[in-house]
């Protein structure tokens, strides 16, 4: 398995005292080549769970393993190595540099594992081809559809070769047929390239994408991940 988490718990402390128990009791394995969907209603934890699988939070208990590392226990040096290295987020709102095109947003991200500008460059066009973006490559955000935009955030996640992509809301911005569109390019990358996925959404239909899916509820494990794995490949469509 990729990540393993036991009794993981995370409680926030608000200003007044008050505490929240984002998650509770959360036990999950996650295997490589796994596309996990996790659905749930607002303030359910989906956040906070990525956060922590992602190494951006520590667990107030419970063990959270990516491999043999101990992300719960692990020094903020060592969480931001594993990060560099293994992790790709893709957020709701793309966050795209407004003032850099399409291939130098992803040359910002390949920077951080490649000095040289021109393999920085050639690694750009490539995840650009590879999110069917080549074409749009020189344009600016403002001159590309919410879900092209999306397409050039997750071409930048892609950027240092991550272990898994973790997504948190990628479509919560775009209507239902971009959403689509985004799913099915996430659906591709697990399929072809066998790309780890962990994807947080509350729309309720986006869970057939995934090969699993759990629901939280209060922060816990509302339905249990054997529930409901597939038996069958769901069909790829092919991305346009
Ligand atoms: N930084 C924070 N400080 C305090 N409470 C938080 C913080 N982040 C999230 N929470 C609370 O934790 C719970 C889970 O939040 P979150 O993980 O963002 O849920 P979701 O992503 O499912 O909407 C909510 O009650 C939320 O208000
Ligand atoms: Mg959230």
């Amino acid at each position: 398995m990729l990540f393993r988490l036991q009794n993981v718990r995370k409680e926030y402390i608000h200003q007044r005292g008050a505490r929240v128990m984002a998650l509770d009791n959360i036990t999950l394995d996650i295997e490589q080549g796994e596309f996990l969907v996790v659905t749930g209603p607002s303030g359910s934890g989906k956040s906070t769970l990525l956060f922590t699988i992602g190494g951006l939070l520590r667990p107030s208990s419970g063990t959270i393993h990516f491999g043999t590392l101990g992300l719960h226990d692990a020094d903020d040096a060592r969480l931001s190595d594993f990060r560099r290295t293994h992790i790709g987020y893709v957020m709701q709102n793309f966050f795209l540099v407004p003032y850099l095109t399409a291939e130098e947003n992803v040359m910002v991200a390949c920077a951080l594992s490649e000095p040289e500008v021109k393999l920085q460059r050639e690694k750009s066009v490539a995840l650009l081809d590879r999110v069917g973006l080549l074409d749009r490559r020189h344009h600016h955000p403002r001159e590309l559809s919410a879900g092209q935009q999306q397409r050039v955030a997750i071409a930048r996640a892609l950027a240092n070769d991550p272990s898994v992509i973790l997504a948190d809301e990628p479509t919560g911005n775009l209507d239902p047929s971009l959403a689509n569109d985004i799913l099915t390019q996430l659906r591709v990358l697990n399929d072809t390239d066998g790309l780890t996925i962990v994807m947080v959404t509350h729309s309720p239909t986006a869970n057939t994408f995934g090969t699993s899916h759990i629901r939280l509820h209060d922060g816990a494990i509302s339905l249990t991940p054997d529930a409901v794995r597939w038996t069958e490949d769901l069909p790829v469509r092919e991305v346009g």
